[in-house]
């Protein structure tokens, strides 16, 4: 990705944050890049560059074989276990560490389409991840959560590694995530429009919101009465208020230590 010039602190966005009583911050892949996290769509170092998402993110691929893409997410685990947080996951931790003080802020809800845990990590709390977890696993027969041996997480995705069974019916254990064409959490949904309904300040940070249903939530917002601003060093076909050409590592704390000034 040629490396755009990022741009400084909009002042309108700072403005906006400062008078924010509600805030929800919705995250995508962009958000853990800075950890070492590979996002999906960046052309060449995406992983939908380089593996395919029926064979690596269905339950008909994992059916298909299930040795290839258990040791996929094994060394995605791999890679989310040997990162950290960024700066960026550590500046909204900071921000609702501001709740109580000098500015109008009651709340803010962090919303994410991330299956790592850099959030919680970074000491934030997680309102949903639409995508499930990848520190979380279950039965893709009977549906009982269960612990897999992890040893085999490898630097190698290309491995094959027979997942562990379930104990009750000894199916594949697999990663509690939600593959494509599998619904998401009714829970999580609903908890994340009713964020959206409520948000008077939403960001948009680190993804291209061309998944459904994560990227209809901007628009909930905005109908909602929400300013929406974006934070993405490319431009997305996201219909927002403002577009912040900046870095989650870099434009976040920038915000966040203002805020901390006010
Ligand atoms: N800071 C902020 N944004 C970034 C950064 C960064 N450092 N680096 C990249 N981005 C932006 C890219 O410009 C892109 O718009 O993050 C976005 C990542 O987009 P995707 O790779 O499509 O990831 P995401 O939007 O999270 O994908 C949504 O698709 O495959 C499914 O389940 C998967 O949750 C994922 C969903």
């Amino acid at each position: 990705m040629n490396q755009k010039k990022l741009e400084p602190l909009p002042a309108g966005l700072l403005d906006r944050a400062r008078a924010a009583r509600r805030v929800l911050v919705l995250t995508g892949a962009g958000m853990s890049a800075e950890s070492g996290v590979p996002t999906f769509r960046d052309e060449s170092a995406g992983l939908w560059a380089r593996y395919s998402p029926e064979a690596m993110a269905t339950e008909e691929g994992w059916r298909a074989d299930p040795e290839l893409v258990w040791a996929w997410y094994l060394w995605r685990i791999g890679i989310v276990n040997s990162t950290s947080p960024n700066a960026g996951h550590e500046a909204l931790a900071r921000w609702a560490g501001l709740i109580g003080g000098n500015l109008a802020l009651q709340s803010l809800e962090i919303v994410t389409q991330n299956i790592d845990d850099l959030h919680e990590r970074a000491g934030s709390g997680v309102l949903a991840h639409l995508h499930g977890r990848l520190d979380r696993f279950h039965c893709i027969d009977c549906g009982l959560p269960g612990q897999p041996d992890l040893s085999m997480a490898s630097s190698d995705p290309t491995l094959r590694v027979t997942p562990s069974s379930c104990e009750s019916c000894g199916g594949d254990l697999r990663p509690s995530i939600v593959f494509f064409g599998e619904p998401l959490a009714e829970a999580d949904i609903d908890a994340s429009v009713a964020a959206a309904q409520q948000a008077d300040l939403t960001l948009v940070v680190g993804t291209s919101s061309i998944v459904y249903p994560a990227a209809a939530l901007p628009g909930v917002a905005m109908r909602s009465g929400s300013f929406v601003a974006e934070i993405n060093p490319e431009p997305t076909d996201l219909d927002c208020d403002l577009h912040w050409c900046t870095t989650a590592a870099v434009g976040l704390p920038q915000l966040v230590d203002q805020l901390a000034r006010t």
